[in-house]
């Protein structure tokens, strides 16, 4: 579903290159749950800009359910990330001048889905991350815990088969980052493909497979034999 072959990412910084990636290759299948772990600047927003189909390799291959994503124009990209892939934030991306309901919508507005059936499907969403009596609220409003599930609504909305999660649960407390955390695992047994980022090892634990990457390297790729909280 999510294959990356002998990617490359390398910025120019005033004569220097940075090599953010350094030929990475993994493959990820239809229903798995992999967490991309690293320390700071290892290499994992960027790698997950990639999957995202946010930014482009500077060499190698990037197969996105079967389809060369390297070929693709701008267009083409936006019509694959709205379709193909949910986004989750660190710290939430919400609009702020848009309500619970509205926010949830927004991929769908660009889907061009009319007003009524939007709604309709924004409201499920809602009502599967249990926040359907927030919907008039304002971001603001809301907890973090709660703001992350309303991003979390918005990246399901559309039921994507992929979601691409950058440290969820970074700008949360521990109690409410396990619930973030249980909620997607949820989800990944209902069917949905999730890649997770972290750099905390007290999630990637929790996690059945760790995609470990460090200065742009992968250096180990683990599949728990038993994971009891699955
Ligand atoms: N737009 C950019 N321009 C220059 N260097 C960048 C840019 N984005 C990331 N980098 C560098 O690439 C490396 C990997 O960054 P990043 O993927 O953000 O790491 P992580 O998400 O693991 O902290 C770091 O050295 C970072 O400074
Ligand atoms: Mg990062």
């Amino acid at each position: 579903m999510i294959e990356l072959k002998d990617i490359y990412k390398i910025y120019l910084d005033g004569d220097s290159e940075i090599h953010a990636l350094d030929g990475v290759s993994f493959q990820v299948e239809k229903g798995e749950f992999v967490a991309i772990v690293g320390s700071s600047g290892s290499g994992k927003s960027t790698c997950m800009n990639i999957i995202g189909c946010l930014d482009i390799p500077t060499s190698g291959s990037y197969y996105l359910n079967g389809t060369d994503v390297s070929t693709m124009n701008e267009k083409q990209l936006a019509t694959i990330r709205n379709r193909e892939l949910g986004f989750i934030f660190q710290q939430y991306n919400l609009i702020s001048k848009l309500n619970v309901l509205e926010n949830v919508e927004l991929p769908l507005v660009y889907r061009g889905i009319r007003h009524d059936k939007r709604k309709e499907m924004a409201m499920a969403a809602l009502e599967r991350v249990g926040l359907a009596d927030r919907h008039s609220k304002f971001p603001a409003q809301l907890s973090g815990g709660q703001q992350q599930r309303v991003s979390i609504a918005r990246a399901l909305a559309g039921e994507p088969p992929v979601i691409l999660a950058d440290e969820p649960t970074g700008a949360l407390d521990s109690k409410t980052g396990k619930e973030v955390l249980e909620f997607l695992k949820k989800l990944n047994r209902e069917g949905t493909t999730i890649v997770l980022i972290t750099h905390d090892n007290s999630i990637a634990a929790q996690i059945k497979r760790v995609v470990r990457i460090q200065d742009g390297k992968i250096i180990s790729d683990e599949v728990k034999e038993e994971t009891y909280e699955y």
